[in-house]
């Protein structure tokens, strides 16, 4: 990996990626087996989470095809990081962005993603995720001349992401000694790209997918897959080998762990992907190198200031 003083990047986009890999000590001490526990520092993208990735090449992928042409508005739902990426790559290209959120969503997605110029349309609080969805369909199929719907549910482009980035710099990172994958599942681009570049080259690495054991969780940015609409991309035959069900509290836990003991402020799906590191951790042993994902900073929860130019400093 290069060192981070000798990027001279010519673009924001080139800042994408080639996230460090650090060791979790105090994880691999609880799980008391010799299997060593790494986690991608997805935080440290230039949009502070792992939708950098897929939020690059959905746009580079589209612009390369025609598909986002200079009169269209890219449109897409998302409450989450994908909302940020969509906005910053959006503020970086000149690429105007429109976003589905239910009306729901922290002020902080909304401060954030606002600051860079992105136009947010509400859908119904009580429908979450799944409405958005579907209100933007409802909206692209009006007027469909308009928008560049990239629909990262459905996109190969998302998980394309993770197979030309995040699978490889894992392989570099540790060296080919990489025994285990473990990821939550929110589009489920990250496990199915990063999945299936495994399998594609190094197929005795472990391929296992997280998620929320229930539908009503806390889990911010994943998804229970037996009560949601499907995402087009999710093809889990030949790519996962598992799927560990995740309670809130476990995932919450480990978070709190992760900042008082390795002082890392990361989001509660990256508590969850630790927490079911630890769970692959202690049922593997000396040799086993597990590796996971921390999507985004905890700090990405709070409201930020909103930037207003009435404030006075
Ligand atoms: C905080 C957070 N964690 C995890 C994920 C899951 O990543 P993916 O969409 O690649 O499955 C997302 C994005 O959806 C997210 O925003």
């Amino acid at each position: 990996m290069t060192a981070a003083t000798d990027i001279a990047a010519p673009s924001l986009l080139d800042l994408v990626g080639d996230t460090p890999l650090l060791r979790l000590k105090s994880i691999e001490a609880k799980a008391g087996t010799g299997a060593e526990v790494w986690a991608k520092c997805e935080f440290a993208n230039p949009g502070g989470s792992v939708k950098d990735r897929a939020a690059r090449q959905m746009i580079l992928d589209a612009l390369a095809a025609g598909l986002l042409t200079p009169d269209k508005t890219l449109i897409d739902s998302t409450s989450g990081n994908t909302g940020v990426a969509y906005s910053m790559i959006g503020a970086a290209l000149g690429v105007p962005i429109t976003l589905v959120m239910p009306a729901n969503v922290s002020a902080a997605r909304k401060h954030i993603t606002t600051a860079y110029g992105t136009t947010i349309i509400y859908s119904s609080e009580l429908e979450g995720s799944d409405g958005a969805i579907r209100m933007v369909r409802k909206i692209v199929a009006e007027d469909p001349a308009r928008w560049y719907f990239p629909d990262q549910y459905s996109n190969p482009s998302n998980p394309r992401a993770h197979y030309l980035g995040t699978g490889p710099e894992i392989w570099h990172q540790t060296a080919g000694r990489v025994t285990h994958f473990v990821a939550g599942i929110g589009t489920t681009g990250t496990l199915m790209g990063t999945g299936r570049y495994f399998k594609d080259h190094h197929a005795h690495v472990r391929v296992l997918g997280m998620q929320p054991d229930d539908a009503l969780h806390g889990l911010e940015g994943l998804k229970h897959l037996p009560s949601s609409i499907i995402p087009a991309i999710w093809a889990p035959d030949g790519v996962v080998d598992d799927t560990i069900w995740m309670p809130t509290d476990e995932g919450w836990d480990v978070s709190e762990h992760l900042v008082r003991d390795e002082g890392l402020f990361v989001g509660h799906s990256s508590g969850g992907n630790v927490a079911a590191a630890l769970r692959v951790a202690r049922a593997a042993g000396p040799g086993d190198v597990v590796v996971t994902i921390l999507c985004d900073r905890g700090d990405r929860y709070f409201a930020p200031l909103a930037w207003d130019r009435k404030n006075v400093y």
